[in-house]
């Protein structure tokens, strides 16, 4: 497929980057899954840059060279073995840069990424069910709607319903 944003990147965190993922790991209500240590990103920076083999972080920089956002990974296990791991991909941009393409393109971009840096089969994402945007833009970005996770996530007080998407090596 020709990539349609040609001009939207992914790079590596820099540490002027902590700030923005900071917001997103602590203040942002719609996620409400407890506080994060306040040195937990700087620390985490400080021991790979938020770039390991099976869980790491980009940003999504637009064209004009703005961070708009990040995209991360981290290995979930379907069995005891290593090849079970799947990586499970996150998106989250700042509120100024949603609903321009920017995070469909960047799961675009992390999933070829991944594809071509790694031996993972599968990709996975999980949203929750009353997350239309992101469902949609997961379905725009390749990935394959499986079903429902029932009760699968705690956060503000209550279980919540996810809904399952994956995208294989190989698929279009
Ligand atoms: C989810 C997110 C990554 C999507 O990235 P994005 O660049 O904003 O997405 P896009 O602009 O490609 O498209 C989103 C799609 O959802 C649609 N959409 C947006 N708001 C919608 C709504 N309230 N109801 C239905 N569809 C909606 C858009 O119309 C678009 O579909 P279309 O291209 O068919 O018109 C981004 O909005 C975001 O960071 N949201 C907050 C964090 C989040 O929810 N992350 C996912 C957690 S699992």
């Amino acid at each position: 497929m020709i990539d349609p944003m040609p001009d939207i990147k992914l790079r590596p965190v820099r540490r002027e980057d902590l700030p923005l993922l900071h917001v997103d790991h602590t203040e942002d209500p719609v996620d409400s899954f407890g506080w994060t240590a306040t040195n937990a990103l700087e620390r985490a920076y400080a021991a790979d840059g938020l770039l390991a083999y099976d869980q790491g972080t980009l940003i999504i920089q637009d064209a004009d060279g703005a961070a708009a956002g990040r995209v991360s990974w981290r290995p979930v296990p379907h069995g005891p073995n290593l090849p079970s791991r799947a990586l499970s991909i996150g998106t989250r941009l700042r509120p100024a840069f949603r609903g321009r393409g920017l995070g469909t393109v960047g799961k675009r971009l992390v999933a070829a990424y991944l594809f071509e840096t790694t031996t993972f089969e599968r990709l996975q994402a999980e949203t929750d069910v009353e997350n239309v945007p992101a469902q949609r833009s997961l379905e725009k970005a390749g990935f394959t709607r499986e079903g429902i996770a029932r009760h699968a996530q705690f956060r503000g007080g209550a279980y919540h319903d996810l809904v399952v998407y994956s995208r294989l090596r190989g698929d279009s």
